[in-house]
């Protein structure tokens, strides 16, 4: 049986148990005595230092938490998430051990065994319900595993120990605080220690790569169109009226001087005597640099961060991030900018093997009828964890959907993915007319190209109905038919633990696998899928870097179901 255990606490005087119990049933409590006394591994460890603390705090999407008034790491990869029904999941051991409680997972049944030295609860993995003593009492969500770690919800866990559970939504994220006592004010400490959350630095910065002529501005991808940076006297130049046009502002050049206005601030640059002034500072000019080439105005990191009001860091791999909170100092948070930053394209938008990462096995993953949710839904979310894991995949995008969901067609391409076409109204095309096809594919095309500012380069036919009349069209479309060779199912089953299992256990190199950004179940399944392929030298590529892959030229018309190694 394999168990983890922390610390007890002994010394804390931890007042009773509060629980109150919304609901009281006659069952017997299902907690297997076995398990709650498996002397070998549950003898307590050491006495944790004596630790009463005031309080512990972590924040949504933060891997760090706050302990004894200081940050610090949480376990690798472990962090306070929003589950489906809407309740706050924290870290069952950090939170455990953070309140002096004594915590045991069983990892073979599911179940967390958590005692305050008087009153023992148990709770299982996907069960809304956990047992004290003898009472049953309802719980807000259930706990669930996710990566070898086990969350469970805050409310819960606040409850178990007797501790007052504050939630912090500030304008730099959400927090969540335990606190001894009730009436204790952690709020300023906890938002210094931790910073702004990830998604607040985005969506209120402005990130650039260097040598690349993508950004992302306000939480969106944004393209300057062949402008990239460049370095001078050591600092680097971005276009000015590029920037500052994405962040809201304006630029208006009259008589060789520049007018930056973005919301209450305005900035004048002369060009010709090369000075700057920013909110009517004047500002030193070897500080303050600009350069004009080719008609374009180019302004130094340190007088784009004056002009923009923002702070200015300099994170690894060429990427420079302007924030509006200071980034410096929150690894977790410079870590996930870095990562978004580097994956930012070059000038260039085509796909080439030179992106490709060295592996023994290629695949492609290909989800269908999507996309789902604006700018933080299912598809966003997915992006950000293929993005995480350098993961490529292909999306057949149906047209009536792109209508409702179209905050995340800028990201495909410069995240490395690519763009399907997966009709208008998801019709089957073998029972159109001529007409009807073009308009269910074409009318598509045009309305991603709309959003994306590129036509899909690969088409999938609905439910993988075809004729010859689809293939002679698709050919004067100029688009080659995707079909699969792996069907996961996932429509069907709903269920994270099937769409991972029939893609880990079926998966053959060259394999095309079919799934679609519709369902939770299926995000869930498809990453815990990625993880362990890559253990075992999968790489995820597009459906058109696979095919380049094994040397073959994807022609219009033509139907496709896999790439097999020669
Ligand atoms: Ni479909």
């Amino acid at each position: 049986m394999k168990k983890w255990k922390i610390g007890l606490l002994g010394a804390v005087a931890m007042s009773a148990v509060m629980l109150v119990p919304v609901f009281l049933a006659g069952a017997t409590p299902s907690v297997n005595a076995a398990d709650m006394s498996d002397a070998g591994q549950t003898t307590p460890s050491e006495p944790l230092a004596a630790a009463n603390p005031d309080y512990i705090a972590f924040q949504i999407g933060n891997r760090y938490g706050v302990k004894d008034h200081a940050r610090y790491p949480l376990k690798s990869d472990v962090k306070p998430f929003i589950d489906s029904t809407g309740s706050v999941q924290v870290p069952l051991q950090e939170t455990a051990e953070g309140i002096g409680l004594e915590v045991t997972w069983d990892a073979a049944t599911n179940i967390a065994t958590l005692s305050d030295g008087k009153k023992t609860a148990t709770l299982t993995a996907g069960i809304s319900q956990m047992t004290v003593e003898e009472e049953i009492i309802d719980l807000p969500s259930a706990p669930v595993v996710q990566d070898g770690n086990t969350y469970i919800p805050a409310r819960a866990m606040a409850n178990i120990g007797g501790w007052t559970l504050e939630f912090l939504s500030a304008d730099k994220g959400s927090y969540m605080i335990f606190k001894a006592d009730e009436n204790y004010q952690a709020a300023g400490e906890v938002t210094q220690l931790l910073g702004a959350s990830t998604e607040q630095y985005l969506a209120g910065g402005l990130i650039f790569r260097s040598g690349s002529d993508k950004a992302i501005a306000r939480g969106s991808h944004i393209s300057f169109s062949g402008m990239t940076t460049f370095d001078e006297n050591d600092s680097i130049y971005f276009p000015l009226e590029e920037c500052v046009t994405a962040m809201g502002g304006t630029v208006q050049t009259a008589n060789g001087e520049v007018t930056v206005t973005l919301g209450e601030r305005e900035a004048l640059l002369n060009i010709n005597d090369k000075t700057a002034r920013v909110d009517r500072q004047p500002t030193a000019s070897e500080y303050f640099a600009f350069e004009e080439k080719d008609s374009v105005v180019y302004v130094s990191a340190d007088l784009l961060a004056a002009l923009l009001g923002m702070n200015k860091t300099v994170l690894g791999e060429g990427v420079i991030a302007f924030t509006v909170a200071a980034l410096d100092g929150y690894p977790d948070q410079e870590e996930a900018i870095t990562a978004l930053g580097e994956a930012l394209a070059g000038g260039t938008a085509a796909a080439s093997l030179s992106g490709i990462p060295e592996a023994e096995h290629y695949v492609a993953l290909t989800f269908d009828d999507g996309p789902t949710g604006q700018s933080e839904g299912l598809t966003a979310r997915l992006l950000n964890a293929l993005n995480e894991r350098g993961a490529h995949a292909t999306f057949f995008m149906c047209g009536y959907r792109v209508k409702d969901f179209h905050a995340v067609l800028d990201r495909y391409l410069p995240e490395g993915h690519e763009m399907g076409n997966h009709t208008m109204d998801h019709k089957n095309l073998t029972k159109q007319s001529t007409e009807g096809i073009h308009e269910q594919v074409d009318g598509n095309s045009e309305l991603i190209e709309s959003y994306a500012d590129a036509k899909p380069t690969v088409m999938r036919p609905t439910g993988g109905a075809y004729n010859d009349t689809v293939k002679a069209e698709m050919k004067k479309s100029g688009l080659p038919l995707i079909l699969w060779s792996l069907d996961t199912l996932d429509w069907k089953s709903k269920d994270a633990k099937s769409v991972e299992n029939k893609i880990v256990n079926n998966v053959q190199d060259g394999d095309i696998i079919l799934m679609h950004d519709l369902y939770e179940s299926t995000y869930k399944g498809v990453l815990n899928a990625i993880d362990k392929l890559q253990e075992q030298g999968y790489a995820f590529v597009t459906v058109s870097e696979l095919a380049a892959i094994r040397g073959i030229t994807l022609e219009p018309g033509e139907v496709y179901s896999s790439f097999p190694p020669n």
